[in-house]
């Protein structure tokens, strides 16, 4: 992600509005309160939150699978789109289940998108050629579903989505059924297809890893809002709630002399100092840093991230540094 805009908008790409749309279920249950959501045309938006804080019924939203409550409107390039349904809305769907049809093999399930709309049969083969080229399927036309492995469906279901050149791809926890392996290179390939293909498109996640490669911008949910909207920098560094700063990543709580406010570990520094005011609790080895749990004598925890030099070790005492400052001296800790 890297801040600036990453992809002209293609031809087919659209703008979505959605306007005061909220969605409560029969019986009252919100599942998305009213809200107002811009997505420029050939963007990458990423839905990112816990499970049912409304994801998937902001994306069925869009898609016309589900209608708002009274007063909510879609727009489609400016063009009033709520009352219009999914098949006439050209909307590509990818699902976490892929949703594959078992009775037919792998162009059968790329062209099924093509034979509805009528296109005509040559033209449809040459289209299926290409998707399976496009997501290096190539040679595999003919296979049946079940002889594929995870990967393989995911990306047949990518394919058929994409096939009748839809304006808008909408995602749904599309990688969540793979091991993390396999996870990173599809996001790896769904990035860079989303950067060829120039479509808009809405990514649900509760990844945040993904929603951080994947995105233009996030926007963060929490219980049927959107909580936070912008750029991974954006939430990373000035998250808007506590909420947003626990879902992309650990915090500390801190007190300083300007208020308090939150500290990812990987910004405080130790030195070693027998007045420090903290002591080591643990040091653990994650990799790219080492993770050193600290406490003071009044028994409050920071979590520092530190490279792997130099450690100091459980039992030591250490000042912790924010900013260049020691925190003893200028402030008070206090745990998240
Ligand atoms: N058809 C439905 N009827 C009633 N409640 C639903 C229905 N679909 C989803 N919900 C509820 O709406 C909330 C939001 O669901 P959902 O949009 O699926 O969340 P997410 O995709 O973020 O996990 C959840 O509390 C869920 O249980
Ligand atoms: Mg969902």
């Amino acid at each position: 992600m890297g801040g600036e805009p990453r992809r002209a908008a293609g031809a087919m790409s659209v703008a979505i509005r959605l306007a005061g749309c909220g969605r409560t279920w029969p019986g009252g249950s919100i599942a998305l309160h009213p809200l107002d959501l811009d997505i420029a045309a050939g963007e990458t938006l990423v839905l990112l939150g816990p499970s049912g804080c409304g994801k998937t019924t902001l994306l069925r939203l869009i898609a016309g699978l589900e209608a708002p409550d009274a007063g909510g409107r879609v727009f489609f390039d400016g063009e009033d789109v709520t009352r219009l349904p999914i098949e006439r809305r050209h909307v590509g769907m990818v699902f976490q289940s892929y949703a594959l049809f078992p009775n037919m093999d792998v162009a059968g399930n790329i062209g099924y998108g093509l034979r509805v709309r009528g296109v005509a049969r040559a033209a449809a083969r040459r289209r299926v050629d290409e998707m399976l080229a496009m997501m290096r399927l190539d040679g595999l036309g003919g296979r049946r579903i079940e002889a594929l492995s995870g990967g393989q469906r995911q990306r047949v279901a990518l394919a058929r989505a994409i096939a009748p050149r839809p304006r808008v791809l909408l995602l749904d926890e599309p990688l969540s059924a793979l091991d993390a392996r396999l996870r990173e290179q599809l996001r790896q390939e769904i990035d860079a297809l989303l950067r060829s293909l120039g479509i808009t498109a809405v990514y649900v996640t509760h990844d945040q890893a993904e929603a951080m490669a994947l995105g233009d911008r996030i926007a963060a949910m929490e219980k049927g809002r959107i909580a936070q909207i912008g750029t991974g920098r954006d939430l990373y560094h000035r998250p808007a709630n506590d909420f947003v700063a626990g879902f992309v990543g650990d915090t500390n709580r801190l007190a300083t002399p300007e208020g308090e406010r939150l500290v990812r570990p990987e910004h405080l520094a130790l030195r070693r100092s027998a007045t420090g005011g903290f002591t080591v609790v643990q040091a653990t080895f994650l990799g790219p840093v080492v993770r050193v749990l600290l406490r003071d004598a009044a028994g409050r925890e920071l979590r520092a991230d530190v490279p792997d030099e130099d450690v100091p070790a459980p039992g030591e005492r250490v000042a912790v540094l924010f900013q260049g400052r020691s925190l003893e001296t200028e402030a008070a800790a206090s745990p998240a």
